[in-house]
């Protein structure tokens, strides 16, 4: 592996719009491509020898993060390159003061990481997902 943590920049807009259809089923070119000029909406990326095999996309007001989403490529997964990705996110923000996210209530790979990383559960938002499922807030 040869792993770099970086911003996006539009070389690799299509490798996420792909990364992130596999993983979640869905994706819109245009929102990616649009990150690249509004300045409160990032994605940051993982590339490995060209290939994007990780993101994540935030929203930023003022001192205050939220992380929309965090995703790494399936076979890339369990060997530290999410938390090496959330750990350079925080990095790249360092007047950030509080951090949001929500997560499903099932989702417990990611509970494990944000909970390594700082986060707590502060909230349930009750059948926030279009399944019905439940989702936690959490805040580092
Ligand atoms: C959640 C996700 C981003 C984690 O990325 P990853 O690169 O596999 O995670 P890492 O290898 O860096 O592991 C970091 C920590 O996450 C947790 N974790 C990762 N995989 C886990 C698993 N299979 N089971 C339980 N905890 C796990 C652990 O706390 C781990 O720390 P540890 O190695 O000290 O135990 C990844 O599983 C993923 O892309 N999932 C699908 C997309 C998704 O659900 N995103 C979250 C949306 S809210």
């Amino acid at each position: 592996m040869n792993v770099t943590n970086r911003g996006l920049t539009q070389e690799y807009v299509i490798s996420v719009m792909k990364l992130e259809e596999n993983i979640f089923g869905k994706s819109n070119k245009v929102s990616i491509e649009n990150s690249l000029t509004t300045p409160n909406r990032q994605y940051y990326i993982v590339v490995d020898n060209g290939e994007v095999i990780a993101f994540c996309e935030v929203n930023l007001m003022e001192i205050e993060m939220e992380i929309v989403n965090i995703a790494v490529k399936d076979c890339y997964r369990g060997s530290g390159v999410g938390n090496s990705l959330m750990k350079y996110v925080f990095e790249e923000h360092p007047n950030v003061d509080v951090v949001f996210l929500e997560v499903r209530f099932s989702n417990q790979s990611a509970i494990n990481l944000y909970i390594k990383n700082g986060f707590e559960e502060v909230g349930v938002r009750k059948g926030y997902y279009s399944d019905g499922e439940d989702a936690i807030i959490m805040k580092r």
